[in-house]
Formats: structure tokens, C-alpha cells, sequence
């Protein structure tokens, strides 16, 4: 197969986590005769300093016409000041928006062999799997918000919105998956409050009814999720949820497994090519040290070539290169609870050496 794909490697650890991805993407291409070729464009803040725009018109550009993007992680101190006039996240949510990526699918599993570097117990841990569907180019992030004069200085506002079509699409991806997995579908809203969940519930409750008769389908609110993925993540199988809420969760559940160091994320439409993107972000104090995670984006470029290239065999011979290196007892210094630990390139090397066996 001939695919392209583009890097977004972005900033803070983004570079050195990118180019171990590209390693096992390249390690892949090896072994099972494809050709990727691979272009690299600027987001984020290193956009900025570059061309004044988080995402210059070329990345989008380069993106739509690519099978696939591969993103570090955008953002730093550098550009956090609050009355800046364009911000690097600005980046990551209008080529999420210009793609379409409604759909932000988080696996949460727990590895065994990791069990023990979660803050939690080990017995509420143990068998963790659970699949995030979180919607991403609605709600909050993209409704009309603004500033205005007040009495006491100044008043901002932002709004939730969703429409009928934008919750049957995510909840279909959902049940669909769930479908496949343990058929069960939580959906998270906060409709004792919010006349935008209680659309969600009534919209995403026919669909599954209609849709999917196969699927147990249960609603929780957002409050109440959050004490139970951590009080009793193994009970949940796939969970859906509007795009801020699932900000906040599909960050509490990357706990679960013990360091965010290790979760995927992709981003999908429902044609083109989606966004892969380990859901850590730059972590600027660790930039440059040669010692962040890389398996969040090796895993990540595994759901690339699952979900954009059609290539579950490799995607599958890359989550099996990761589990043989983790049950061999390597650790980057995140997952090492104080013993050994390996750098970033050494762990991108330790994977390619799996897959070449
Ligand atoms: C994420 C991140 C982004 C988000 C930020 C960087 C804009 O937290 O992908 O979860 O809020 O969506
Ligand atoms: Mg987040």
C-alpha cells in the first residue's frame, strides 16, 4: 500500500514523540511492504513564531489531502499569555473542525504489567477497558462566545449547542463499536440542568433503541461518572459524551491506567483522513530531555493504520511490539516507579526491534 501521512509534531515533547511513531510506522512499512510517505508541517505554537498562525493554511491544506495526520502535541508556557491574540490550541481545534473529526475515540486499558504505577488499587484497576467515544467539533469549544461591558468591569460568555444530527452521528459510532466489544453504551450528560443533554439523551435513547436493539444502553450524569470511574471503572464498556465533558473524563480515566504516557487518541470523521495524537499534552518540563513517553503515539500510530489505512494486521503487530516490550520489563521514567528506565528513542528502538522479529 502507498499512503501519505502527515506530521504535526508541534511542540514541547510533541517532536520526540512524533518522530518514535514514525519509527514504527517506518518498522511496519518494512516488514509487511508498504510505502509511506511522510510530510511535515508546522501547529501550535512553533506555528506561531513561524508564520503568526497556528495552523498556516499549507497544514490544513497538506492534511486534507493526506490518508492520515500524526500529532505530537500543541502548546507551552511560552504562548499561554490569556490576552494573546491567537493560541496554540486554536490549531488543534480548527484543523479538528476543518477535517470534521466529530468523533474522538479514547481507549482506556489498563496492562497488567502497569498495574501498579496507577494511584489507584490495584483490585479496582485490574481488567480496565473501556472506550471513550467523545464528540469534538460541538458544544462549548465551538459555540458563540464573546465579551462585553458589565458594571463590575467585564462579563464572557460561551454556549453549549448541539443539533439532532450531531448526536445521531457520534451515538451510531458508538453503538457500533460497542456492538463489537461487550454491548454495553453509557451516555454521560447532565440532564438535570441542561436542555442540551436532555437532547442528547432523547436523540442518543432512540438511536440505540431503534438502531441497535442489541446494545444495553444506560445514561449517567456527568457528577456521578465521575466518582464511578474511579470507584468502579471495570463496569463500564463504551461511554459516550459531549465534547467538554469528555475532556474532563477521558483525563480522569487516563489515570486508570497510571500514566497518561500511554493513551491513544483518534480522531475520526466519517470520510477523510482522521488525526491520531497521544492524549497527553506538550509537557514543556520535560522537553528536550529525551525521557518522555513515546508509547501513547506508537500506539496511536497503530490506531492509524486500523482506522484510516484499513491495516488491522500491522496496527495489531504494533500494540503486540508494545506488550512485549512492557512484559520485558522496560519503562520509560513515568511507568518505572523509581527503578530503571530507558530513554524516549531507546523505547521507539525497543519497539522497532519487536516488530522486526
Ligand atoms: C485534548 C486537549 C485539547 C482539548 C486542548 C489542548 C485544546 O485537552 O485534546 O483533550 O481540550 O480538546
Ligand atoms: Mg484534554
Amino acid at each position: 500500500m502507498d499512503a501519505k501521512i502527515v506530521l504535526l509534531p508541534g511542540d514541547g515533547i510533541g517532536p520526540e514523540v512524533v518522530a518514535e511513531g514514525q519509527k514504527a510506522l517506518n518498522a511496519v512499512a518494512r516488514k509487511f511492504g508498504h510505502r509511506f510517505t511522510f510530510e511535515t508541517c508546522l501547529i501550535g505554537g512553533c506555528a506561531i513564531d513561524a508564520t503568526g498562525s497556528a495552523l498556516p493554511d499549507a497544514t490544513a491544506a497538506a492534511c486534507k489531502s493526506s490518508q492520515a495526520v500524526l500529532l505530537g502535541a500543541v502548546g507551552g508556557p511560552k504562548w499561554d499569555d490569556p490576552r494573546a491574540k491567537t493560541r496554540p490550541e486554536a490549531g488543534l481545534l480548527k484543523i479538528r473542525k476543518e477535517l470534521q473529526l466529530f468523533a474522538n475515540v479514547r481507549p482506556v486499558r489498563a496492562y497488567d504489567v502497569l498495574v501498579d504505577a496507577s494511584p489507584l488499587k490495584r483490585e479496582i484497576v485490574e481488567g480496565v477497558d473501556i472506550l471513550f467515544f467523545r464528540e469534538l467539533t460541538g458544544g462549548l469549544y465551538f459555540g458563540e462566545s464573546g465579551r462585553r461591558p458589565h458594571p463590575s468591569g467585564e462579563e464572557a460568555f460561551n454556549t453549549m449547542i448541539y443539533n439532532t444530527s450531531e448526536i445521531e452521528r457520534i451515538t451510531r459510532m458508538a453503538a457500533r463499536a460497542a456492538q463489537g466489544r461487550r454491548k454495553k453504551l453509557t451516555q454521560v450528560d447532565k440532564a438535570n440542568v441542561l436542555e442540551v443533554s436532555r437532547l442528547w439523551r432523547e436523540v442518543s435513547q432512540r438511536i440505540v433503541r431503534d438502531e441497535f436493539p442489541d446494545v444495553q444502553y444506560e445514561v449517567l450524569l456527568v457528577d456521578a461518572m465521575a466518582m464511578h470511574l474511579i470507584s468502579k471503572p471495570r463496569s463500564f464498556d463504551v461511554i459516550v459524551t459531549e465534547n467538554l465533558f469528555g475532556d474532563i473524563l477521558t483525563d480522569e480515566g487516563a489515570m486508570l491506567p497510571g500514566s497518561m504516557g500511554m493513551l491513544p487518541s483518534a480522531s475520526l470523521g466519517s470520510s477523510g483522513p482522521g488525526l491520531y495524537e497521544p492524549i497527553h499534552g506538550s509537557a514543556p518540563d520535560i522537553a528536550g530531555k529525551g525521557i518522555a513517553n513515546p508509547l501513547a503515539t506508537i500506539l496511536a500510530a497503530a490506531m492509524l493504520l486500523r482506522h484510516s489505512l484499513a491495516l488491522e494486521t500491522e496496527a495489531r503487530a504494533i500494540e503486540m511490539a508494545v506488550d512485549n516490550v512492557l512484559n520485558a520489563g522496560h519503562r520509560t521514567s513515568d511507568i518505572a516507579a523509581g527503578s530503571k528506565s530507558v530513554s524516549t528513542s531507546e523505547m521507539g528502538s525497543l519497539v522497532v526491534a519487536q516488530l522486526e522479529k
